[in-house]
């Protein structure tokens, strides 16, 4: 089974890449299913059910978020739809909306949030174990959308869940990882998939808007780059259907003008 993990798609600009070249890269690569990291896809700051069954549309099977993801309020009530596979991450209060798992039936999707640099949540540790313990997903391959900043807990929890999930693919730094790898145990990880945005930004944003916050300590809005060529970043995991554990990661990373 040939699975695609994509990064954070940035915006519009992101989202007309993601379905300009998904179906493409579906059919090229033999690929079976998709996941695709939604929290900066509507005007770079949240999700929206438009801009979500755009991915859906284009190929995605399942669609991860991260610490943006209340951004667009209107969206909050659809987390909460059993028909979108849509993810929040798991370990928000238990009292918030939206799931942070689901088992589509071939793959099961796991979605964590990371605590170093990003916020206050319960442990992504516990919170996996616990899933895990339940024996939720058993018997299939299991991918971990980790969204976090440091490249030290996202290594760890490669590590933690090691022989246990076929992937932990980390998210949130819109810069793409040169680190990919299958651990000892069979688990495919790398530390960033990376984004679908512009490369002439700052992590997708205008390099202006993000330029003048720190020359001037003023808060400013940042607008997604929109046009011209983008990025797309992922990476191709493909599992042994007997283990459900990897047997090979590699990045996918292909150029596309919007
Ligand atoms: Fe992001
Ligand atoms: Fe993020």
């Amino acid at each position: 089974m040939r699975i695609l993990m994509v990064g954070d798609v940035i915006g519009r600009g992101g989202r007309h890449t993601v379905c300009g070249l998904l179906p493409i890269l579906r059919s090229e690569l033999n690929i079976d299913f998709v996941t695709v990291q939604g929290e900066n896809l509507a005007g770079g700051f949240g999700l929206t059910r438009d801009t979500v069954a755009d991915l859906l549309d284009s190929g995605a099977d399942v669609v991860t978020s991260g610490n943006h993801v209340w951004d667009r309020k209107e969206f909050i009530e659809h987390l909460d739809d059993p028909a979108l596979p849509a993810l929040r991450p798991m370990n928000y209060p238990a009292a918030a909306p939206g799931r942070g798992s689901i088992d589509t039936g071939p793959v099961a999707v796991v979605n964590l949030i990371g605590r170093v640099f990003v916020g206050e949540f319960d442990s992504p540790f516990d919170a996996v174990d616990d899933l895990l313990a339940s024996g939720w997903g058993k018997g299939k391959p299991i991918i971990v959308d980790f969204h976090a900043e440091a490249t030290s807990e996202k290594a760890a929890m490669a590590w933690h869940l090691d022989g246990r999930t076929a992937a932990v693919c980390g998210t949130h730094t819109h810069v793409p990882t040169a680190d990919a790898r299958v651990l000892p145990g069979g688990t495919a990880f790398v530390s960033d998939l990376g984004m679908v945005g512009s490369p002439d930004s700052v992590i997708g944003m205008h390099v202006d808007d993000v330029l003048a916050r720190f020359l001037t300590g003023v808060p400013r809005r940042m607008r997604p780059v929109e046009r011209g060529p983008m990025k797309f970043n992922s990476a191709l995991i493909e599992v042994d259907e007997q283990t459900s554990l990897a047997l090979s990661i590699e990045r996918v990373d292909r150029k596309w003008t919007v």
